[in-house]
């Protein structure tokens, strides 16, 4: 998506994003709609709810050894950085040679965790997007970068939504915590939007978790001794923030554990486009699921509160 990310849809494909000036962004992260360039995917291809066919014949030779190219590189930078659940996953999508067919990963995903890939063609709206997860539908952009952004590209394409994001989706645990986050994302647009009694900035402080968490999340890793891993989408599709994040001295690595974690996380700002400076690390993804099952109305409230003393 040429345009405006999402943190929903997976914002960041590989190393920092835009000018790496290390600006601090204390804005919510932009969506579709909101950025001044167009949308760079064809969306007359999707229908109402903003999906489409994979155009698979659209799909050169050289999109395919793209493909090919980057699978390569970047699951040669997984050992000691990736989580052990995502390396035991990654084989799911299947040969590395040439872009894969959604109807292929489909039939495998969909026995595995009742999960389906969906085609895109880029970012998408929020409420939309919630709705897909809530339905167990990851949607996925259907075309590839240019040769030129094989290091960086703005906004996610087909190698950062399928590398980065669809094989723990073979993983129940890591899959059924993506559905609540599509369940209670739509419940916080609600909340915002009630008529009565909104409550507002709620998916704004939601899709900082998300950012956290599903595109930057780090895990301490029972597979992996204890180690620091990364396990989020952003992280894992990044040839540079791969290493940052798990090696480098200059961050901070903090834990997410408690409410109080929880609250500390999602009262935090984020870069879009620099590596990050913070991580919040999990302990495993039942600790996640579990963490963020309560009603997250008093949460909202409490960083309202919060906000308003600091105002
Ligand atoms: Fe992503």
């Amino acid at each position: 998506m040429n345009k405006p990310l999402s943190v929903i849809a997976g914002a960041q494909g590989d190393k920092p994003m835009g000018n790496a000036d290390g600006e601090r962004l204390d804005r919510r992260i932009p969506v579709y709609g909101e950025s001044q360039r167009p949308p760079r995917g064809d969306y007359s291809r999707a229908g109402s709810d903003y999906t489409c066919a994979q155009n698979y014949s659209a799909y050169t030779a050289e999109h395919h050894d793209l493909y090919r190219r980057l699978y390569a590189r970047q699951s040669a930078l997984l050992p000691g950085l990736a989580c052990s659940d995502f390396m035991a996953a990654l084989p799911h999508l299947g040969a590395s040679d040439a872009i894969p067919r959604f109807e292929d990963i489909n039939e495998r995903l969909f026995k595995a965790t009742g999960w389906q890939l969906v085609g895109v063609p880029g970012l998408i709206p929020e409420v939309p997007f919630f709705t897909l997860l809530a339905a167990r539908k990851f949607p996925v952009t259907d075309w590839i970068r240019t040769p030129a952004e094989f290091d960086y590209i703005v906004e996610p394409d087909i190698f950062h939504d399928l590398f980065g994001h669809v094989p723990l989706l073979f993983d129940a645990r890591y899959a059924n915590h993506i559905q609540a986050y599509g369940q209670g994302a739509l419940k916080a647009h609600a909340l915002e939007h009630d008529s009565v009694e909104p409550i507002p900035h709620a998916v704004e402080m939601l899709s900082r978790l998300y950012w956290y968490t599903i595109e930057f999340g780090l895990m301490r890793d029972a597979g992996a001794g204890g180690q620091v891993r990364a396990y989020g989408a952003g992280l894992l599709s990044s040839p540079g923030e791969l290493a940052h994040c798990v090696q480098s001295g200059d961050v901070r690595h903090i834990p997410l554990h408690s409410r109080d974690d929880l609250l500390r996380c999602m009262a935090s700002s984020y870069k879009i486009d620099s590596y990050q400076q913070q991580y919040f690390v999990i302990d495993s993804f039942d600790r996640l699921q579990s963490l963020t099952q309560p009603d997250f109305r008093p949460i909202y409230q409490a960083l309202n509160q919060r906000r308003d003393q600091a105002a």
